[in-house]
Order: structure tokens, then C-alpha cells, then sequence
């Protein structure tokens, strides 16, 4: 049984080491060595070249090696007929909180201030509001959303997460649907966006949102670049509304050279670089998904496209 796979960071023998060890004769191709496209019956693929898949005729899943799935649907030519599997990896999601907690610390506590005063050799420390008076908003409850919350809550942090609909997390506040967005924003010292990309969240914070946040707030984005409307989050930036941000994820990556965010003093860039799927239990979840597929099952979870997960 053959299998597209492609992932540039990614060691063939890693994967064929964990079918083998599944019991599973898997025939890997890659982009440069397809062979017959009608013997591929699966994708395992990050940012695949685009216009390849849509060319394997007998296609049954495709899965994502990253818990987004926007590398996959933005190819115009992608088979979105072909069922979508995404990661579900309980590091990636650690990972992810990991990020979101150095971030949410490196703005409450002042920190970003701190590289300054040193370069100037000024001894100046600034006094910081308890955790519990920290206002933290979480866009987006799926499994990382739904960790960090509860990892934020942990520390004490006022903390309230939302999404599309209801969900209940011990301890946080849990807002749900455009009704209750005003809401989430006006209370957002920081806000962390998690949510996945789709037409209703592209642009979601722009210059009418982003006003709805109180004065001095913080914008930590580890989910996708298009979610914010950079020209208004740079305004924001300048006129001070937001006092800082923390973006891991561009509308074009890598970031290009000539882009804003490379220079504003207030923007901290990292290369889409918060939750790296991590090989070995990528390969484990996937491998034991094909599994599945072989003994007749249904992988999980996929994707619904409409809502993005
Ligand atoms: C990273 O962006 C992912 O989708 O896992």
C-alpha cells in the first residue's frame, strides 16, 4: 500500500521504522518519486506542493501532521472531497501552553521592558498587578485552547476563554458566540488567539475589535497570520492601544523581508515556531491511524471544514 508523504523537516526511516514496528508494509513516496499515483492510498503530509494530490486517483485520507489543516485546503487544486485528519498530540498542546504562559509572564510581568533598560544600563523595576487582577482571554477552547486555560488558571491568572460554542472549564469563564465577543474583548488585558482559520475568523481582529480591548492590552497570535488585519494591529501598536505582541504565525511565511513586524519595537516575531509537531508522536498518532484504517475502522478526528477542526 502506497503513501504520499511529505514533510520537510521530517527523517523517512523515523516513519518507516514506526510502520514496520505497526506490523504495516508501507511503500512511501515522495513529491520526486511518486510511481503510479493510483497505488497511493494515503497523504501524510505538511505544506505539500500544491496540485500533487488532487492526482491520486484512489486518495482515502489525508492526514495532517500538524493540528491546522490551512497548509492542505489553501492548494486551489487540494481533493476536499478526500476525508482531512488532523494531529491531536498531547505534546504539541503542552507545547503550545508552554508558549502561551512565557508570553502572557513576559508581558504581565514587564519583562519586554527589561531588554531596554539593560541595553541602557538603567536599574528600574516596575511593580506589577497580582495574576489574579491579570485579565487573560482565550480565543479559541479546542484541546490547546481548553490547556491553556486551565495551566493559566493554575497560576492565578483571571482567565476567560471563548469560543463558537458552550464549553465548560473548571475555573474560567467560558463565553461562546458573536453575542458574547464584545464581552471577551472588553475584558482582555491579554488576549491569546487560538482559533482555527475560516471566512468567519480571517480579519477577526482588526481596527473594530482590537478598539474593543481596554487601553494598553497585549496580542499573543499562535494560531494563523490571516486572523489578524495587519494593518490596523500595527496601528494599534503605534497609537499605543496595544502595548505589545507576541505573533508566531504570518499571513505569508516565512515573514517577509520587507515586513512591518520585523522592526516594530513592540512586536516580538518567532518563526511559527510555539508548538513544532513533534515527529516521533506525530508518527505514532498517524501510523496508529492508518492502522485503523487497515482493520477496517475510521481514523479520528476529522476535520470539518466548515468549522476549521
Ligand atoms: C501548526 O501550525 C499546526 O497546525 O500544528
Amino acid at each position: 500500500m502506497a503513501i504520499f508523504f511529505h514533510w520537510d523537516e521530517a527523517s523517512t526511516e523515523l516513519w518507516q521504522a514506526a510502520f514496520k514496528e505497526a506490523g504495516i508494509e508501507a511503500d512511501l513516496r515522495s513529491a520526486d518519486n511518486l510511481g503510479n499515483v493510483e497505488d497511493i492510498e494515503y497523504a501524510i503530509v505538511w505544506a505539500a506542493p500544491h496540485g500533487l494530490m488532487g492526482t491520486f486517483p484512489n486518495l482515502k485520507y489525508i492526514f495532517s501532521v500538524g493540528a491546522g489543516v490551512t497548509h492542505i485546503t489553501a492548494d486551489p487544486d487540494a481533493p476536499l472531497h478526500v476525508p482531512i485528519v488532523r494531529l491531536q498530540d498531547d505534546m504539541l498542546v503542552l507545547d503550545m501552553s508552554c508558549h502561551i504562559i512565557h508570553w502572557v509572564l513576559h508581558f504581565h510581568r514587564y519583562y519586554y521592558r527589561y531588554r531596554q533598560y539593560e541595553a541602557d544600563k538603567t536599574w528600574l523595576r516596575h511593580r506589577y498587578p497580582d495574576n489574579s487582577d491579570k485579565r487573560v482571554a482565550i480565543m479559541g477552547l479546542g484541546q490547546t485552547g481548553q490547556d491553556a486555560c486551565r495551566r493559566l488558571h493554575d497560576l492565578g491568572f483571571d482567565v476567560t476563554g471563548w469560543a463558537r460554542s458552550p464549553k465548560e472549564i473548571p475555573g474560567v469563564r467560558c463565553l461562546h458566540g458573536e453575542d458574547q465577543f464584545a464581552e471577551l474583548l472588553a475584558g482582555a488585558d491579554i488576549l491569546v488567539n487560538l482559533l482555527p482559520l475560516t471566512p468567519q475568523t480571517e480579519n477577526i481582529l482588526n481596527a473594530q475589535t482590537l478598539a474593543q480591548m481596554p487601553d494598553g492590552a497585549f496580542v499573543i497570535n499562535c494560531s494563523r497570520g490571516a486572523s489578524i488585519n495587519d494593518a490596523d494591529l500595527l496601528a494599534a501598536l503605534d497609537s499605543g492601544k496595544i502595548e505589545a505582541a507576541a505573533l508566531d504565525v504570518f499571513r505569508t511565511e516565512p515573514l517577509p523581508q520587507d515586513d512591518p513586524y520585523w522592526e516594530h519595537p513592540n512586536v516580538f516575531v518567532t518563526p511559527h515556531a510555539a508548538a513544532p509537531s513533534n515527529e516521533r508522536s506525530a508518527a505514532g498518532f498517524i501510523v496508529g491511524n492508518i492502522k485503523k484504517c487497515l482493520d477496517g475502522g475510521v481514523p479520528a478526528p476529522i476535520v470539518d471544514l466548515d468549522r476549521g477542526y
